[in-house]
């Protein structure tokens, strides 16, 4: 197992899988890996499809642009629940931190005030819920590289074919795909920025 800054380091967007299956203890502990990602207000707005087989693969072959995609043994679709930004999620969650005196009853008396989605159908997906989307997709991607796996962000489908070909319940939106599997192509480091370029002098 690496550790994270060998994760880090030599985690790449792999595009090409070998047919060799992901066994289910690994793909655990990928599913693990975004269970425990930081959230704001700990609200945890992941949920995650889980593709393994052949047939529920092909379910979203014709949504998606690149075939590699559906060529990995295992496809997380990664989603975000619009139940969660609603005023009571939220409230129980607060409510969870207050108990495990993370926050004071007070810092939670403010959060109650704000306006919130009474319901799911009023929800708009926040920024914020993005971000904690691709916290946990990062935290997924590591550690599939971690355990000498393979794996790539997947942007390019079609969200509601997808969302259609799944049948999944209002509430869940498709962000990402993350197609996982042992990888049969090892790529050199993708361009990168020079350290100068993104830290900001003032
Ligand atoms: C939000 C996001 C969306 C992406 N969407 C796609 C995609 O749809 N198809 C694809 O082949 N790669 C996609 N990528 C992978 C990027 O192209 C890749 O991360 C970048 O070229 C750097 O290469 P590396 O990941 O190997 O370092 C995406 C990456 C991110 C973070």
């Amino acid at each position: 197992m690496l550790n994270c800054k060998e994760a880090i380091e030599k985690r790449r967007s792999i595009r090409k899988f070998s047919v060799e299956p992901v066994d289910t203890e690994a793909l655990e502990q990928v599913i693990e890996a975004a269970r425990l990602a930081p959230s704001g207000t700990n609200r945890q707005p992941w949920r995650l499809v889980l593709l393994t087989t052949p047939e529920e693969r092909q379910k979203i072959a014709d949504t998606v642009i690149q075939p590699f995609v559906c060529e990995a043994p295992a496809v997380f679709v990664c989603c975000l629940d619009r139940e969660a930004f609603v005023r009571l999620s939220v409230e129980k969650r607060m409510d969870e931190l207050v108990e495990a005196e993370v926050i004071s009853r007070e810092a939670a008396q403010y959060i109650y005030q704000r306006k919130m989605p009474e319901k799911t159908e009023e929800v708009i997906i926040p920024d914020s819920g993005y971000l904690d989307l691709g916290i946990a997709i990062q935290n997924m991607a590591l550690m599939a590289t971690a355990l000498g796996l393979g794996s790539c962000w997947v942007r390019l489908f079609d969200q509601q074919r997808l969302h259609k070909a799944l049948s999944l319940p209002s509430n869940i939106v498709p962000v990402v795909l993350l197609p996982v599997g042992y990888p049969a192509q090892a790529p050199p480091p993708r361009p990168r920025l020079k350290r100068d370029e993104i830290v900001i002098k003032i």
